[in-house]
C-alpha cells in the first residue's frame, strides 16, 4: 500500500474510530454472511484482516468454539484500541490484536480461514494480499465484503458510490472489481452482488479450482482445472 493511502487511512479511522461501531447497522447481517461464508469449523485459527474496534469477533468466536483462536490485525491505533477493549472486557484469552500494517504482519502458525470484512485498502495492495496469504494454511478458507461500484449502466449512480467510499477509505481506487486482488490467491473466489449492485460478497479456498466466470460473467460456478 503506499504511504500516502496509508496515511489517509489512519488518519479517517482517528476520526472515525469512536462512532464507528455505531455507524456499521446496516452492514450487520452482511458481515455475518461473510462470516458464515468462511465455513468454519470449532478449533479453527482465524485471521481478521483490518480487524477494526473487533466487531467480528464474538461471531468468529461462537463458531470457532473454545479451542478455535483469533488473531485481528489493524493499523489504526484508535481503532484497535477499542478492538483490546473489547477483548479485555469480555475476558477473551483467545484473541489476539496486533497493532500495525498487515504488510508488516509476521505469525508463526497458519491460518485455517482469512477473513476481510469491508477492508478496501488492504484488498488493493498487492504487497498486503500477498503477506496475508503466506500465512495461509493449504486450502485456507477466505471471505470477503465490501462496497463495489455500481454495474456499468447505472452510470452517475457510481458517483455517489464513490464519494461514500471515500469517507472511509485511503483510496478508492480499484472499486470496480475489489476483489481481483484476492482472487489471485484465491481461483476459486465466488462473488455475489448485494445492496442492489453497491457491495459484494465473495468467498472460496486458496488453492480451490478455477472458476470459469465470476460476478460479471453468465456462469459463477468452478470447474476442475482442464475442464472448459
Ligand atoms: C472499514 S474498517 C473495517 C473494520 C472491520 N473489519 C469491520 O468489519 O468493522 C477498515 C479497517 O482496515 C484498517 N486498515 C486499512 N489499511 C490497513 C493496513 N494496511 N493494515 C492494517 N489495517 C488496515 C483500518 O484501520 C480500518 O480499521
Amino acid at each position: 500500500m503506499s504511504s500516502s493511502v496509508q496515511h489517509r487511512s489512519i488518519a479517517k479511522y482517528r476520526r472515525r474510530a469512536a462512532g464507528y461501531d455505531a455507524s456499521t447497522g446496516r452492514t450487520r447481517v452482511l458481515r455475518l454472511r461473510t462470516i458464515d461464508g468462511l465455513l468454519l469449523q470449532p478449533g479453527d485459527v482465524v485471521l481478521d484482516v483490518g480487524c477494526g474496534t473487533g466487531l467480528s469477533f464474538e461471531p468468529l468466536r461462537e463458531r470457532i468454539g473454545p479451542t478455535g483462536r483469533i488473531v485481528g490485525v489493524d493499523q489504526s491505533p484508535e481503532m484497535a484500541q477499542q478492538a483490546v477493549q473489547r477483548v479485555q472486557s469480555r475476558g477473551w484469552s483467545d484473541v489476539t490484536v496486533v497493532v500495525g500494517p498487515i504488510e508488516d504482519f509476521r505469525w508463526a502458525g497458519r491460518f485455517d480461514a482469512i477473513l476481510f470484512n469491508y477492508a478496501h485498502d488492504i484488498t488493493r495492495s498487492s504487497q498486503a494480499v500477498s503477506n496475508i496469504f503466506r500465512h495461509a494454511a493449504p486450502g485456507a478458507r477466505v471471505a470477503m465484503a465490501g462496497m463495489k461500484l455500481f454495474p456499468w449502466w447505472a452510470g452517475p449512480l457510481n458517483l455517489y458510490a464513490l464519494a461514500k467510499n471515500w469517507g472511509w477509505n485511503g483510496s478508492v481506487a480499484g472499486m470496480r472489481r475489489p476483489w481481483d486482488i484476492v482472487q489471485r490467491h484465491v481461483p476459486d473466489l465466488r462473488v455475489e452482488s448485494t445492496q442492489f449492485g453497491m457491495g459484494y460478497i465473495a468467498r472460496g479456498r486458496v488453492g480451490g479450482v478455477t472458476a470459469v466466470a465470476d460476478l460479471d460473467g453468465p456462469a459463477n460456478e468452478a470447474v476442475a482445472p482442464g475442464r472448459s
